[in-house]
């Protein structure tokens, strides 16, 4: 077994608002099958040491490393590496030019108010959110010119947006209080609007700078939004609220991570670290909300149910049953997040819809494999906390592109995964009947397990990850790739010499191959790369990273139409550029070749800050990249005194502010080739 975090204790590898372990089931931990792969591996090379001298004194589990793509197209890696990066800047390769885009606060709708930390909570809502996070691009008419950028907005830094911040004590998640401990309304509402997501037309002028365009299509999405309720969990007792009687509504969408795009364009942003923001003052919480780290003593990570004035918008993230029934207060408020949230960016008036057959937890993000038509539609979901689960989900209807909608996503099957230790591996449906999954164990019925998915995934057998943070699928062998950022709670006693690691302080990244086709139950799997430094990180070939492939902490992952897999890291402000993180520098983005294993580090980002959101317009000429919390490794103390870790993107005396980056070749040409 491995070492289990108690309920509040504190976790230096965290970042602002990760949830905590909250995962004390038996099932198998990743890092013990991972340990007895590399044993058994280890015996092997021992012979082999014998007759190679020197030779890797370790390996990794590569002994059954998936086929190469046969005939795909490798891709070319055509830039020269740049070095790690410590600067308040962003580095890219020579021959590439970087604009910045979009910072916190940018106007894109009604009046178009100006940035200033003066800005009232309405302002927020006509201006990009904070901490930008997955992102797309949709062009207009196959544009590469033009189209609707949308991104997400993961969380806030309450000192760098309130003017009233200015000379408090306040770290990262600290935020201004009154005397009485109440919240003073307009900065709750000014949070919750810089929440959310946003959609804003972008268009390449003529001198080659990306601008923004008024357009009907603008829109913010945030905290407040009214959102639909869809699929198994929608109309239940599980979701009765006093906002919506009948199950079906609720508001706003929260802490944004990464996102989807369906088969059919429409976006879908993840509800990843939620359970925190709401209060709960109850001595008997039930396991959909403790097993999801909504703890008895939680006053909500910003307090909003303590705004001024008492609003119903605010009260609600309190949980506790304070009514006579669920129709009276918002005892069941959290079990109207941690959804996958889709809406169709082209349509400004829609409502985002909740699509609850995704699963509830704490998704990171969604990837779909290729639709084929006639076949299921299947997506890929990481509930990213210590030692939980991957998730897929396969469509009951088949994908027909003429009549395709979010609908497909409300009938099917969740499935949860298992690695098997000897590199196979297997679904695990989490249905009525299915894999013990019955009343007599717990689940009433599918409502029931999907608002209890964690659990339902315990039950099941799941294999715990050390933190699944993006996928990816390769467009050519269907090899679907994750990013596992790290998981420190692996115990010194859990190490042996086949384990060339202490813990698994800086992540991997694993795939599988699906057994036929992406809704099979069963798949094959290996590891691509050990992240680390020059010692511990091991590549496709089982041989130490060089120096321009150093990284740590995989977390947002996507690959591109000539299949470059381009990884981007999130060192947690806890530990970045300090100990044994310092070899890295700032957080950053490199590219792989997921034929030859090889990774080339392309970019390096300012102070404080993590890479996260990628993607191209269709001529891969130009690439969108965010920088998210630039700064936050600013201390309390030097927050109080004005001393800012960061002052990207503005420089001089500015606060830091989370923004977009807009890479393109000086001569035009696609990036990364
Ligand atoms: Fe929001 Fe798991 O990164
Ligand atoms: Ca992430
Ligand atoms: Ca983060
Ligand atoms: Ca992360």
């Amino acid at each position: 077994m491995s070492q289990q975090q108690q309920p509040g204790q504190v976790d230096p590898v965290l970042a602002a608002g990760d949830e905590p372990n909250s995962n004390t089931s038996g099932n198998a931990y990743f890092g013990d099958i991972l340990e007895a792969r590399l044993s058994r591996r280890t015996l092997l090379r021992s012979s082999l040491a014998v007759a190679i001298a020197g030779a890797m004194a370790t390996s990794l589990p590569f002994g059954r490393a998936l086929a190469a793509g046969g005939n795909a197209p490798t891709p070319t890696l055509g830039f020269k590496a740049i070095p790690v990066g410590t600067g308040d800047n962003v580095v890219v390769p020579e021959g590439y030019r970087v604009q910045v885009f979009i910072p916190t606060g940018t106007p894109i709708s009604g009046s178009m108010p100006a940035f200033s930390l003066d800005a009232g909570g309405e302002d927020q809502a006509h201006q990009i959110g904070a901490h930008h996070d997955g992102m797309h691009f949709f062009p207009i008419d196959g544009s590469s010119r033009d189209g609707l950028l949308v991104l997400n907005h993961e969380y806030i830094e309450p000192r760098f947006l309130h003017a009233a911040a200015a000379g408090l004590s306040l770290e990262s998640e600290g935020f201004p209080q009154n005397a009485d401990g109440s919240r003073d309304a307009d900065q709750v509402l000014k949070e919750l609007n810089a929440h959310g997501v946003s959609v804003v037309r972008t268009r390449q002028a003529d001198d080659g700078q990306w601008q923004v365009v008024e357009d009907v299509h603008n829109r913010r999405i945030t905290g407040l939004t009214p959102m639909q309720l869809a699929g198994p969990v929608a109309g239940t007792e599980h979701v009765v609220t006093k906002y919506s009687p009948d199950g079906r509504m609720t508001r706003g969408t929260l802490n944004n991570c990464a996102h989807g795009v369906t088969p059919w364009n429409t976006y879908l942003a993840a509800e990843e670290n939620w359970a925190g923001y709401f209060a709960n003052e109850d001595t008997e919480i039930d396991r959909r909300q403790t097993r999801y780290g909504i703890e008895t003593r939680g006053e909500g990570r910003y307090q909003w149910h303590k705004a001024a004035g008492g609003a119903d918008e605010y009260v609600r993230f309190d949980a506790t049953p304070r009514g006579a029934s669920a129709r009276d207060d918002y005892r069941n408020e959290p079990h109207t997040f941690g959804y996958m949230v889709e809406f169709d960016p082209f349509d400004p008036e829609s409502t985002p819809v909740k699509r609850t057959h995704l699963g509830r937890f704490a998704h990171e993000g969604v990837i779909f494999a290729p639709a084929v038509e006639g076949q299921p539609v299947v997506a890929y979901s990481g509930d990213d906390a210590r030692f939980e689960y991957i998730y897929k989900f396969v469509s009951a209807r088949p994908y027909q592109a003429s009549s395709a909608d979010g609908s497909l996503l409300d009938e099917g099957t969740l499935y949860v995964a298992r690695f098997n230790d000897d590199g196979s591996g297997e679904w695990l449906a989490l249905a009525p009947g299915e894999n013990g999954l019955t009343p007599e164990n717990g689940f009433a019925d599918l409502a029931d397990i999907l608002v209890n998915t964690r659990s339902a995934a315990d039950f099941a057998g799941a294999t715990k990850m050390d933190r699944p943070e993006w996928g990816a699928v390769d467009p050519a062998t269907g090899q679907v790739y994750f990013t596992l950022t790290n998981n420190t709670r692996r115990s010194e006693e859990q190490v042996d010499a086949a384990n060339p690691r202490a813990e698994n302080h800086f992540g991997h990244i694993i795939r599988w191959q699906e057994d036929g086709t992406h809704a099979a139950e069963r798949f094959e799997w290996d590891i691509f790369v050990m992240a680390g430094d020059g010692e511990s990180g091991r590549d496709l070939a089982g041989e130490p990273l060089g120096q321009e492939a150093i990284f740590s902490s995989p977390d947002g992952l996507w690959i591109d139409p000539d299949r470059r897999l381009w990884i981007q890291t999130d060192i947690s402000e806890s530990v970045m550029n300090s100990g044994i993180h310092e070899v890295f520098g700032n957080n950053q983005m490199l590219v792989a070749n997921p034929e030859t294993g090889e990774i080339r580090r392309f970019l390096t980002g300012p102070v404080g800050q993590e890479i996260t959101g990628v993607i191209t317009t269709p001529d891969q000429r130009t690439m969108f990249v965010n920088v998210q919390h630039p700064g936050a490794t600013t201390s309390a103390e030097a927050f109080a005194a004005g001393e800012l870790a960061s002052h990207w993107p503005d420089g001089g005396n500015s606060i830091p502010r989370s923004a977009t980056l807009v890479i393109t070749r000086e001569d035009g040409g696609i990036i990364g080739a």
